[in-house]
């Protein structure tokens, strides 16, 4: 294909320059700043060679099946939850991610969580700021203590060994769980134990969820799993909502059957504004920003760009989800 009569939709602004690829394709951008409905980018996918998107684009069978002249999809993410990979794969189509750019900002971000949910920041600034502070007491805004508490990993992928290095720092017992467990010389260098997802849950006092969205993750945490979970633990979910059931959540955080919560990512994004989980105390909730550090957004997008120009040359995607296509 001449790359340079390419047409290339990227479903919202990017937080990088787009010189490289305006040498090669012709750009619409979505300009909003809620994503395209999905009539709309049906349309535009249509009559596009390439596409960018989002995880908050439904990049599903009827869209994929329906762009017949799509040559890539390059997502700025490293999930890709929200594209129907089987039938891009069916049409040869390889679909581009951006793994390893945003670990160690997740895992931050993630240890962040831990540690406000765990020290209560954020119900102590609410008191500060309320006029509440009288005095020092010996039993104000008690939480829990991190060094040498158990810490249970979700998935042990990029980002689950970079929280278990993070927890060695504070001499944690580190549990992990997983579709596979990890080869002998990972687990002695990072002195995690493979558990089972019970077990884990079990002796956890903090639980952390780094595992992708799939038939066999959705839900994966709901009543029985809660039932589980010691009375003064805490989850953070910095992975995909869906992954926690939001009722079960609601139900063990209201009734103390754990002690707090911190999430990053919902199910459904954004909640509604009467989602009963808003009215928890003891529960934080970010809007989907583990890996929003201006250097890593930055590195995403040159990384999705990247694979889009190598998509739309008909090179191989240097982060491919897919490569059984190049098969
Ligand atoms: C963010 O959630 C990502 O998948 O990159």
């Amino acid at each position: 294909m001449n790359s340079k009569q390419a047409k290339v939709f990227i479903t919202r602004r990017l937080p990088v320059e787009l010189a490289k690829l305006e040498q090669i394709a012709k750009i619409e951008i979505w300009e909003e700043r809620q994503p395209p409905p999905e009539q709309i980018l049906l349309e535009k996918a249509r009559s596009a060679n390439g596409i960018i998107c989002l995880l908050t684009d439904p990049i599903d069978k009827r869209l994929i099946e329906s762009a017949t002249d799509l040559k890539v999809i390059s997502q700025m993410a490293v999930g890709y939850d929200n594209i129907d990979i089987a039938t891009a794969t069916a049409k040869m189509i390889p679909v581009g991610h951006t793994p390893g750019v945003l670990t160690d900002t997740t895992a931050d971000f993630t240890w962040a969580l831990l540690m406000t949910a765990a020290r209560r920041l954020l119900e102590a600034d609410r008191f500060t700021r309320s006029g509440l502070w009288k005095t020092w007491e010996p039993d104000l805004l008690l939480g829990a203590s991190i060094t040498g508490a158990t810490l249970g990993i979700i998935g042990f992928g990029r980002i689950g060994q970079a929280i278990a290095r993070r927890a060695q720092g504070f001499d944690m017992r580190i549990l992990y769980t997983g579709k596979n467990r990890s080869d002998l010389h990972l687990e002695n260098t990072l002195g995690v134990d493979f558990v089972s997802l019970e077990r884990l849950l079990e002796e956890s006092d903090f639980v952390t969820i780094h595992t992708p969205l799939s038939r066999d993750t959705y839900h994966l945490l709901s009543d029985r799993q809660f039932e589980l979970m010691k009375p003064d633990a805490i989850l953070i979910n910095t992975a995909r909502g869906a992954v926690v059931d939001p009722k079960a959540l609601y139900r063990a955080l209201s009734k103390g059957q754990i002690a707090g919560a911190a999430l990053d990512v919902t199910e459904p994004e954004p909640l509604p504004s009467d989602s009963p989980l808003l009215t928890l105390d003891n529960l934080i909730i970010t809007p989907h920003i583990a890996s929003a550090s201006r250097q890593t957004r930055e590195k995403m997008a040159n990384m999705a760009i990247e694979n889009l120009i190598a998509g739309l040359n008909g090179d191989r995607l240097p982060y491919c989800v897919n490569p059984e296509v190049y098969h």
